[in-house]
């Protein structure tokens, strides 16, 4: 939510910032805005909308030899989206500036106790708050007054502020949200996140709250913002490069992540299991096999898209470990009455590794006793730093706003999880093991051969159904949360209004919706409820739905019930949410795509949520 970007050096730095925003703009695009340091004062651009409207408005100063600057792109949270509410924001002088990420709780009062004192806002946002009392504590020297302004600000952020009187200094800091520093030749960085950086350099430093940075030409200092103690930080350096981070031809970053379903998943799943044993090895899961004998409970805690990768997990688990499993979304789990200790287990599953809700779950479950493991994609990530144990999945960077590599791989790597706890816990039977790891393994070279037909069916299929209004998604066992996903896909990008329901559900209420104008996409793989889902799809036929039906490869029966049937191959049925994810992501992706959305960047949403 929100990106932010800042660099000080000696090369160009309009260019440098705006492909950091580009970068960037999926954490938020309805404003941007970016300031650069040029001969004493401070230049400020910016545009209300896409990042497109400021390149617009910046295009004539790309060349300018200005060497330090700051960029923002917004997702709001206070003030409407307006040019007049875009970052950087300035105190009163405008020789100060801020951008910010998070949100300042105290806003309110502090804003009426700086004007009281004279300062003029200028915007109705909770940052400016933050220009005017830096501006107030300022006396010379910024890094204090950034200091004393931040002991009196509740909330969280990630900021980046300039003075005019001192241009060759960046001064940062963090609390609750993600900020990451980049080093370079003579020239340092920050970032909201890792991609912002990687052309320019793949060397890392992560803040950790309540840590500020002051950044010069090939120089930093890291420092404690409570009293200013100077820390000594690693550098990490990451494994991705800038190309990862480009849509390589495709039209959409969505339809990109589809299609390199079949290498995350390779990816998260390589190294792990040997084939010919199926022996599954996990030592990052940072629990020794007593440990992990003695659990009693696993909570599971997620978000969006995550959450549903959670859902399917508790199956896997009960099923194949018998440890019982509790699902909860993370905004609920972290303020619900929580009976979670020592015996608990809480496993957080997160692409970004920064949901806001997602972490605070996490570090109220490890306040009361559990050990926490964290199923991530981002290394490094806050997330990752706080927990005892990481399975890190290693789709790459997703950019899309959609989720699509990160879930299929956060499925890989619950399954693998699934298959470690059952090998330690010796509740699955060797021979079993080995074939539902080998399963695993093959499950890449099965999708990357059906992605491509099914996309050219799909393309044909949505002709019928692009133009909907509503949508069901229904499935049963460990498919009906890949019902949840396929509405959730279809109504975040193409925002038809969509519902996913457990198939048997269907009576208790969403029946009454069915007619002859209803879409109704079922998965009815063959697997032990086949027979109770297809009397579901009856109840729909019988009622004039409209169906659409992806099932088993062979199963004559679902043509007969409709002429829309994709058809996929058999695999053991446990795995069948990986394989049936698919043709749901690429029937959102063709229908958002036909009826002209902005598929990356949805309208309202931000890829990383950062705030509550
Ligand atoms: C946002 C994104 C979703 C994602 C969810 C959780 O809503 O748009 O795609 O599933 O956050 O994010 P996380 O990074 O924790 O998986």
């Amino acid at each position: 939510m929100c990106g932010i970007v800042g660099y000080v050096g000696t090369r160009r730095v309009v260019p440098i910032l705006l492909e950091g925003l580009r970068r960037l703009e999926y954490r938020g695009y309805d404003s941007a805005g970016l300031v650069y340091y040029f001969e004493g004062k401070l230049e400020r651009y910016r545009a209300k909308g896409k990042l497109a409207n400021l390149e617009t408005v910046v295009d004539d100063y790309i060349g300018t030899a200005s060497s330090t600057g700051i960029g923002h792109t917004r997702w709001a949270t206070h003030g409407a989206p307006t040019e007049l509410n875009a970052h950087p924001h300035t105190d009163c002088s405008g020789e100060l500036v801020v951008v910010h990420n998070g949100i300042i709780e105290n806003y309110h009062s502090l804003r009426t106790e700086l004007t009281a004192k004279g300062h003029i806002f200028a915007s109705e946002t909770d940052t400016e708050v933050l220009a005017h009392l830096i501006e107030d504590c300022l006396d010379g020297d910024l890094v204090a007054a950034v200091r004393e302004a931040l002991a009196r600000v509740d909330g969280s952020y990630a900021i980046g502020v300039l003075w005019a009187k001192e241009p060759e200094m960046l001064v940062a800091a963090r609390n609750h949200s993600p900020l990451v520093m980049g080093v370079g030749e003579n020239a340092c960085y920050i970032a909201s996140d890792i991609p912002a950086l990687l052309p320019y350099t793949r060397d890392v430093i992560f803040l950790d709250d309540m840590e500020m940075a002051v950044l010069k030409k090939g120089e930093y200092e890291i420092l404690q913002v409570e009293d200013g103690t100077a820390l000594e930080k690693p550098i990490s350096t990451i494994d991705w490069n800038a190309g990862m981070a480009e849509k390589a031809g495709f039209k959409h970053f969505m339809l990109k992540e589809i299609f390199e379903q079949p290498q995350a998943i390779l990816n998260t799943v390589s190294g792990r299991i040997v084939p010919e044993t199926g022996i599954v090895e996990l030592p990052e899961v940072g629990l020794d096999d007593q440990a992990i004998k003695k659990i009693e409970r696993i909570a599971l805690v997620a978000c969006g898209t995550s959450w549903h990768a959670a859902l399917v997990a508790k199956y896997w688990i009960e099923k194949w470990v018998g440890i019982p499993v509790e699902v909860d979304i993370a905004s609920e789990f972290r303020y619900r009455h929580l009976l979670v200790d020592d015996r608990v287990l809480t496993i957080s599953i997160s692409q970004s590794g920064e949901t806001a809700d997602t972490l605070a779950g996490i570090r109220r479950a490890g306040a009361k006793g559990s050990r926490i493991l964290t199923i991530c994609n981002v290394v490094g990530s806050t997330m990752t730093r706080e927990a005892d144990g990481i399975i890190y999945t290693h789709a790459g960077p997703e950019i899309g706003v959609a989720s699509t590599k990160a879930f299929t791989s956060q499925l890989a790597a619950l399954f693998l999880l699934t298959l470690y706890l059952g090998q330690v816990r010796e509740t699955m039977d060797a021979a079993i093991r080995k074939e539902y790891g080998s399963a695993l393994i093959s499950m890449c070279g099965l999708i990357e051969e059906e992605l491509p037909r099914l996309q050219g069916e799909i393309r044909t299929l949505i002709e019928k159904y692009y133009d909907a209004r509503d949508f069901l998604f229904v499935g049963r066992g460990v498919n009906f949360p890949i019902a949840l996903e396929g509405a959730l896909k279809l109504k975040e990008i193409s925002y038809i209004h969509a519902e996913g329901y457990a198939a048997g559900e269907l009576k208790h209420g969403p029946i009454a919706l069915i007619d002859k104008d209803m879409p109704v996409l079922a998965l009815v793989p063959k697997d032990d409820v086949y027979q109770k889902t297809v009397s579901n799809v009856e109840e729909i036929k019988a009622r004039q739905g409209r169906l659409v039906l992806i099932g088993t490869a062979g199963d004559e029966h679902l043509s007969s019930l409709t002429e829309d049937v994709l058809y996929l191959p058999e695999v053991l049925p446990d795995l069948n949410p990986l394989l049936y994810t698919i043709p749901a992501q690429l029937l959102s992706y063709e229908i958002a795509n036909r009826r002209g959305c902005d598929v990356d960047q949805p309208r309202n949403l931000a890829k990383s949520v950062t705030v509550e």
